[in-house]
């Protein structure tokens, strides 16, 4: 294992001032984005509407790295340069997802257990040859409430998702790969912002043992968390002050110093709200690792309403994707101010 590329692969992808695309979308999450605009989903569209993100000239300064899907980089351009070519010329880095999908956990109603381990190897050797440099592995965990033997997620579920990824972060370390390992606790529910704080580091624990067992070495990865919310439905919503306290606080607990950095999902928040959190924690300050993105819809929510599946809107679309870069870069460094909203891109 070449530890010392894999750490600066990691190191770079959490520079100052810079953060992650995450523009991995399956053909079905892009789908449904796409019906949210009235825009048909073809290999076409789908190559459109990324291409007009990856040339967006200036957003290299905010954006580190790209994580890619299997069609996208095997893609190329109108003009045929290839995707991947059209990021690294600017220094941005090609990451690709590499999981396929969360699937039902056997014997746990309600739980899910992420697949793509079998062939994974193999996978990873082409994504190289292909130009990747970071791969990502999402697991998810849903919070119920109830009796607290009946109550989710299982320490079951966290085991054998702890176990997987770890399993996915060997193989891509031996593969020259930096691997973000992704634990998701889903925010949708009733939940209180303690108990995300509580299943949040429980995960996290668990994780940080398998990683630790299966002989990863944490310099040469990333961390991609939620962030510790109150669930989406609880009547209780803790202040933007509160998450980046008990975030920060949960992974000083559980997250080893040797990790370069921890790149957030925004996981279904608004983008402003998103960008306000980055920044609260970034405030902070006095920070083991970089704190910062790997946003999916809080970079590209805006960009894909500007864009509407025109090509007449594409410069429209390339300013409002500018735009949340470049905010989400000043919360890195806890310079973001609401007021920098309404500024133009
Ligand atoms: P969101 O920021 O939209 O949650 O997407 C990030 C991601 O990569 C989810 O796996």
């Amino acid at each position: 294992m070449d530890i010392a590329t894999l750490s600066a692969t990691a190191r770079a992808l959490v520079a100052p001032g810079k953060g992650i695309l995450a523009a991995d979308e399956s053909s079905g999450t892009i789908k449904k984005r796409f019906d949210s605009i009235g825009a048909e989903s073809t290999e076409t569209s789908r190559r459109d509407y990324r291409e007009m993100l990856f040339t967006t000239k200036g957003a290299a300064d905010f954006i580190s790295g790209v994580i890619l899907f299997d069609e996208t980089i095997r893609q190329h351009a109108a003009d045929g340069t290839s995707l991947v070519k059209l990021l690294t010329d600017q220094g941005i880095i090609p990451g690709i997802k590499v999981d396929l999908g969360a699937k039902p956990l056997a014997g746990a109603d309600g739980e899910t257990v992420t697949e793509g381990l079998d062939g994974l190897r193999e996978r990873l050797a082409e994504y190289h040859a292909l130009g990747a440099r970071f791969a990502k592995w999402r697991a998810t965990y849903s919070i119920t409430t109830g009796p607290s033997s009946a109550a989710l997620p299982s320490a079951y579920c966290i085991d054998v998702n702890a176990h997987a990824l770890a399993r996915y972060a060997a193989l891509c370390q031996e593969a020259g790969i930096v691997p973000i390992v992704e634990p998701e606790v889903l925010m949708d529910g009733e939940h209180t912002i303690e108990r995300s704080f509580d299943v949040t580091s429980a995960v996290l624990d668990a994780l940080y043992e398998a990683l630790f067992v299966q002989r990863v070495r944490l310099d040469g990865t990333l961390l991609k968390p939620n962030m510790v919310l109150s669930g989406y439905g609880c009547a209780q919503q803790a202040s933007v002050q509160e998450v980046a306290e008990a975030s920060v606080r949960c992974f000083r607990a559980t997250v080893p110093a040797a990790v370069p950095g921890i790149v957030f999902l925004s996981g279904g928040q608004s983008d402003e709200v998103a960008t306000a959190h980055l920044n609260a924690m970034n405030e902070l300050g006095g920070l083991p690792w970089e704190l910062s993105f790997s946003y999916g819809r809080a970079l590209q929510a805006p960009a894909l309403k500007a864009w509407k599946g025109e090509a007449a809107n594409v410069d429209a679309g390339r300013a409002a994707f500018f735009h949340r870069a470049k905010l989400n870069s000043a919360a890195r460094s806890g310079s973001y101010t609401p007021e920098m909203e309404k500024a133009a891109g």
